[in-house]
């Protein structure tokens, strides 16, 4: 398993950012909500940084007829979007909230004796 250091943990709190260097990719690290996620900071469309995108619940709706959508809210699994042209991507998986068939890697992050890391979660290295 590979691990790159982030932060101290106790530091890291909700709304930080940071960007760390992983086996030769860049991954955007983010708390949100006392949670911390990581995911290629590379956005599949044209490149953006993902580390400066806005971070928020996902919209969703009922739809209650082809066309027609009833009750709009934000759920509580948050997304990032692109800051370049607004792509944007569930922070937990790395689907594109609008397109299924693209993903971006997401990571592990793990807390060790006070600071947090980010992993590439193969324990055979
Ligand atoms: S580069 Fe991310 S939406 Fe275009």
């Amino acid at each position: 398993m590979t691990r790159v250091r982030v932060a101290d943990a106790d530091a890291f709190d909700d709304g930080s950012r940071a960007v760390v260097t992983l086996n030769g990719h860049e991954i955007a690290v983010v708390n949100h909500d006392g949670e911390c996620y990581a995911i290629l900071n590379r956005c599949a469309h044209d490149g953006g940084s993902l580390d400066e995108g806005k971070v928020h619940g996902r919209l969703v709706a009922d739809v209650t007829e082809p066309g027609e959508r009833d009750v709009e809210r934000f759920c509580e699994d948050p997304s990032i979007t692109c800051p370049l042209h607004g792509w944007e991507y569930d922070l937990e998986t790395g689907v594109h909230v609008g397109d299924g068939g693209i993903q971006l890697p997401t990571f592990d992050v793990v807390e060790a004796d006070g600071d947090l890391y980010v992993t590439d979660g193969d324990a055979s290295d």
